[in-house]
């Protein structure tokens, strides 16, 4: 796992959105798992900056987000399609074709979860997976004691995570209007993406963070799975780190890598 640890959440925007645009660039019909929650805005609305300003095209890019609360329909202010589209993707030249929500109005939400992993394996599998992390450790709505080995399935969300969601976007003291049951990709299907970019920020999420990168892998935590994946990058502020018993270690070894990168760049163009 690579952890860099950011200044502050501008600069944790700017890292994430830097490894998305390369994934683009690098291959422009990529495949994208997106994530929705207030950690990634910010990177959205900088990659809504790349497009206008340099022109980087999403028009090839297919994209599968992570999870969306059932019952709510796409126009729904706080469901996770209106979200998506409202950051990202109207401001985008994305084929609305090649989005990919999971459907909150769908009548047979398990047929839907099965016929989500099939376009997931049509589309080739998922390139680069952005991730947030719940207070309780989940990843997407794998809530704790959702098994590692899970796929895209029906969860009832926790307590915490309706009163989290609540004070965040439905307002607070609202846990009633929060839905108690998503569709979400399963800890399994998440962790076949070749890429995995987890962000978090802020002293709220310190303690799980340090449960994420340092503490046992365990259901009782889901994103300690990503201890599991060959390519993680996790993308914190000093605020989420602060908990982090080999914090300046992390600091070292990208300080370190940055500054030979650098030397490879420089003896490759001859400096
Ligand atoms: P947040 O949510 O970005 O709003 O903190 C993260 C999550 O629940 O995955």
């Amino acid at each position: 796992m690579e952890v860099i640890i950011a200044k502050d959440r501008t600069e944790l925007a700017e890292i994430a959105a830097g490894i998305i645009r390369a994934q683009i660039l690098a291959k422009p019909n990529c495949v994208l798992g997106l994530a929705t929650g207030s950690t990634p805005e910010e990177t959205y609305a900088r990659l809504v900056r790349y497009h206008k300003e340099e022109g980087l095209s999403f028009a090839k890019v297919t994209t599968f987000n992570l999870d969306e609360y059932i019952g709510l329909p796409p126009s729904h202010e706080q469901s996770y399609y209106y979200f998506m589209h409202d950051r990202l993707f109207n401001h985008v030249d994305i084929n609305e074709e090649n989005v990919h929500v999971p459907m909150g109005m769908a009548p047979d939400p398990d047929a839907f979860c099965k016929w989500y992993e099939e376009q997931i394996e049509k589309a080739g599998g998922i390139d680069l997976q952005l991730l947030g992390i719940g207070g309780d450790g989940h990843i997407a709505f794998n809530e704790p004691g959702s098994s590692l080995a899970s796929r895209t399935r029906v969860k009832t969300l926790t307590e915490q995570t309706i009163k989290d969601n609540a004070e965040l976007f439905f307002g607070k003291g609202k846990e009633d209007e929060v839905p108690k049951f998503a569709i979400t990709m399963g800890v399994g299907t998440i962790l076949e993406a070749r890429r995995l970019l987890l962000i978090a920020f802020g002293k709220r999420k310190a303690k799980i963070v340090k449960q994420l990168i340092e503490g046992p892998v365990t259901s009782m935590v889901t994103a300690s799975a990503l201890q599991l994946h060959p390519d993680a990058i996790v993308v914190i502020d000093e605020e989420a780190a602060a908990e982090l018993e080999l914090k300046d270690y992390y600091k070292w070894v990208y300080k370190q890598k940055n500054a030979e990168y650098q030397k490879t760049l420089d003896r490759l163009a001859g400096r």
